[in-house]
């Protein structure tokens, strides 16, 4: 089966959503495009929260941002527990963050990075696998510290 790919941007990652959009249909991944669907400006953690809360609720394999640096959708994402969202500039730190961090959401750069290497970017992401083992009891912290926050955040 096909894998699912969750896709959002702000107005600063439209253009390149669209790109990657078609092409990773093309790639033969389903693709679940959250928007935005024309150039307006609009907010990038609300595009975020649309794509990370879709993947924790198990709608897709993946996520796929794109702002203008990647970092404001990153920060965003990583929010809703469950996701591990990288900003992500280079094919081998995508690789990294799959092998190493088991990263479920990716978050590019529309403005400084072009859309040729955002491709090599994301199909490296999506062509490697988590290599658990010592990465999976960190990433196992990672997630034992999200119900520690919450813990913390509802003691006034
Ligand atoms: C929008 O101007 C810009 O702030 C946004 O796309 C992103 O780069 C934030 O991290």
């Amino acid at each position: 089966m096909a894998l699912r790919i969750a896709l959002a941007s702000d107005h600063a990652g439209f253009e390149q959503k669209q790109q990657l959009s078609h092409w990773l249909s093309e790639q033969g991944y389903e693709v679940d495009d959250f928007g935005p669907h024309s150039e307006e400006r609009v907010d990038y953690p609300d595009y975020a929260a649309l794509v990370a809360r879709g993947l924790a609720a198990g709608k897709a394999d993946f996520g796929v941002l794109v702002c203008g640096t990647g970092i404001g959708m990153a920060i965003a994402a990583n929010k809703v527990p469950g996701i591990r969202a990288a900003n992500i500039t280079t094919p081998e730190f995508a690789a990294i963050a799959r092998e190493h961090n088991d990263a479920n959401v990716i978050a590019l750069s529309g403005r400084f990075v072009d859309l040729p290497t955002n491709k090599l970017i994301i199909k490296a992401f999506l062509e490697t696998s988590f290599g658990g083992g010592r990465h999976a009891d960190r990433v196992a912290k990672i997630t034992a510290s999200e119900s520690k926050s919450a813990f913390f955040a509802d003691r006034k």
